[in-house]
């Protein structure tokens, strides 16, 4: 029996499942557009074992699980596996957990010292017909997307150096390259990190080191045409704290930020370092782009505290969720002006996840999506997630000054981040898949897969597919095209 603790990350929307299971011939309702032809993948976090210490990280280090949301010829299934990561081996050959708190090995159990210890949880990627499964605290898992069967870790070959991948990877639409990166690339708490190109064909054509300002968490990067962008926020790592049994990450307000700009195709000692507001936290970044004038726009969803409450906790701070200073916000970057800082101008409401459309991947952009906070909603948000509140509504924002579009849900309902499906139609916007949780008690939900008109958000959903199983919280997700299936299949 699995008796895990009673705490917000354990509980209601996050209490663990741990089952890999398979649901053929989904009841579909409305009409799934032709363009839907292909596979939703999602990461989904699952502890398979109690913890057996206390761990206030405990909500990102749960076992990754890969699902698959089938679309085919208006047919829908859905699939569920867990990784095999070496970790979630070991735990299943001893029937109980042996990693300790989140990100500190110093805490584990003797026995797997030295064992792999990331869990794969949070981006399925999807790069020259290779699915990765992959957590910014080791190397990915690589998937075989057709059985969600774990085929091992990957490494491009043997030519990976870095000891670590990000999950957040940016592919240039033309190029098919895809730009990655890796911090604490030589190990825990190091300032380290490593630039990385893999060409269209998956190759690893080049990987360079560089020294960060400090040891930061590095979620996310981004690029535009011809240069690589590398935020780092004051969210900090010590070793010694680490050694002690301590938290990996604490947040700093009086450090500053800072944006290392290079030329993506360049060497690292051509990084130019830009000064950005003290204090300030990221997750996840919109979009970069050149404006022709010299300059760089970076567009990021931005608070001016780490949001995560456990972060906060560790770091003797204890924001509201509501009270985070949450926006997106534009950092100009101007190359050619002297200036070692940034300037920064907010360019939308608070909220995260967001989702542009792939062709737009570090180019100037008109539109895209997030998901926010609903002002108008009765009662409390739906809890999980680990900043313990999941976002009730949809905006597909016009960066032309237009007003934005919203879906928004009735209360007891949710969000998870969506996908964007490109149209085949010239000038129809596409659609966006996500899942919806409703909350029907104080541990049962009903969950839905939504099918939406990415330009057209106030008219609802055109198709929704129930899942009549119960769903964890899904982290990222990423949309593979029926048709780059079958070129690698
Ligand atoms: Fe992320």
């Amino acid at each position: 029996m699995r008796e895990f603790p009673r705490t917000l990350d354990y509980s209601g929307l996050n209490t663990p499942i741990g089952a890999e299971y398979e649901l053929p011939g989904l009841e579909v309702e409305g009409r799934i557009p032709a363009d839907v032809e292909g596979v939703f993948f999602r990461a989904t976090p699952d502890p398979a074992f109690p913890p057996y210490m206390e761990d206030s990280g405990a909500v990102l280090s749960g076992d990754g699980m890969i699902s698959a949301i089938r679309f085919s010829r208006g047919q829908v299934s859905f699939a569920i596996r867990y990784v095999q990561t070496e970790r979630h081996k070991a735990e299943v050959a001893a029937g109980r957990a042996l990693f300790g708190k989140y990100r500190n090995p110093f805490t584990d159990r003797p026995e797997v010292r030295g064992v792999d210890r990331t869990v794969a949880n949070t981006t399925p990627v999807w790069h020259a017909g290779r699915l990765l499964m992959t957590k910014e605290d080791g190397r990915p898992y690589q998937i075989d997307p057709r059985t969600l069967e774990t085929l091992g870790r990957y490494d491009f070959g043997g030519k990976l150096r870095s000891q670590t991948v990000t999950a957040h990877v940016r592919i240039d639409p033309e190029t098919g390259e895809m730009f990655f990166y890796g911090y604490e690339a030589d190990g825990l708490a190091s300032n380290k990190v490593a630039y990385c190109v893999a060409d269209q064909r998956g190759h690893l054509i080049s990987e360079q080191w560089f020294d960060a300002p400090y040891c930061a968490m590095m979620h996310d990067f981004t690029i535009t045409q011809n240069y690589a962008l590398f935020p780092i926020y004051p969210t900090t790592c010590d070793l010694q704290r680490l050694e002690a049994g301590g938290d990996h990450w604490i947040h700093e307000m009086q450090r500053d930020s800072w944006v290392g700009v290079m030329p993506r195709y360049g060497r690292v000692s051509e990084m130019r370092w830009f000064r950005g507001p003290k204090g300030v936290s990221c997750y996840h970044m919109m979009n970069a782009f050149e404006d022709g004038e010299g300059r760089i726009q970076f567009d990021q969803c931005l608070s001016a505290v780490n949001a995560f409450p456990f972060i906060q906790r560790a770091s003797g701070l204890n924001i509201p969720p509501g009270e985070t200073g949450s926006r997106l916000e534009r950092w100009t970057i101007d190359l050619n002006d002297g200036s070692d800082s940034v300037v920064a101008t907010v360019i939308g409401p608070p909220g995260d996840f967001p989702v542009i459309a792939a062709v737009d991947q570090g180019r100037p952009y008109t539109r895209a999506w997030m998901l926010t906070m609903n002002p108008d909603m009765q009662g409390p948000p739906v809890a999980g997630g680990p900043v313990g509140a999941m976002f009730n509504l949809l905006l597909r924002l016009d960066l032309t000054g237009q007003p934005p579009q919203a879906l928004g849900l009735a209360s007891a309902h949710c969000f998870n981040e969506p996908v964007h499906v490109p149209a085949s139609v010239p000038g129809h916007e596409g659609w966006l898949l996500t899942v919806v949780d409703q909350q029907t008690g104080p541990a049962d939900f009903r969950h839905s897969v939504w099918v939406v008109d990415a330009g057209n958000l106030a008219s609802g959903p055109v198709a929704r597919i129930r899942i009549p199983h119960r769903l964890r919280p899904q982290v990222h997700g990423w949309w593979v095209s029926a048709a780059a299936l079958a070129v690698h299949s």
